[in-house]
């Protein structure tokens, strides 16, 4: 292993100076040297979405970022979509009113998705928000009540 290196990462609004591994992922900062364990870890190599979180307004895989890549950026994790006030995101709301989940591990990176997805324009029917949140995967077979949930946080944003 590489000796490890020191990395400043911007966080939910906060700055983290964190020492890691030069080819460490940023699901792996994240996870094991931030402490933000919200992120999931599912397939590990781009195929599952679980590990979805925004850097720069965009949604990545942090699983296929480098954190090296993504130094003096804007990331923001599923533990910053909340007010400071407890608030939660329209999209996290919606999330429990729509019951969108079982075992609940693909929904970090659902709701991440689902913020960008809305934010994009890409949430006009359910096909359409069906076909951009493709790329994230229930094992569960949540995807009827994530559809909702997507639709309904969509008009609450509109
Ligand atoms: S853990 Fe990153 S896409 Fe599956
Ligand atoms: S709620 Fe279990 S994987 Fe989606």
């Amino acid at each position: 292993m590489a000796s490890p290196s020191s990395l400043e990462l911007h966080i939910n609004g906060s700055r983290h100076v964190l020492d890691v591994d030069p080819r460490a992922t940023l699901l792996d900062a994240l996870r094991e040297t931030a402490g933000l364990t919200g992120t999931k870890k599912g397939c590990d190599q781009g195929q599952c979405g679980a590990c979805t979180v925004h850097v720069d307004g965009e949604r990545v895989l942090a699983c296929l970022t480098l954190a090296a890549q993504v130094e003096g950026r804007e990331i923001i994790t599923v533990e910053g979509l909340a007010g400071a006030d407890g608030t939660l995101h329209a999209v996290q709301q919606a999330f429990i009113d729509e019951d969108a989940f079982q075992c609940g591990y693909c929904t970090p990176g659902q709701i991440m998705s689902a913020v960008a997805c809305i934010k994009e324009g890409h949430a006009g029917s359910d096909d359409e928000i069906r076909e951009f949140m493709s790329g994230n995967l229930c094992r569960c077979g949540a995807y009827p009540h994530i559809v909702a949930a997507v639709r309904k946080a969509a008009e609450a944003l509109a």
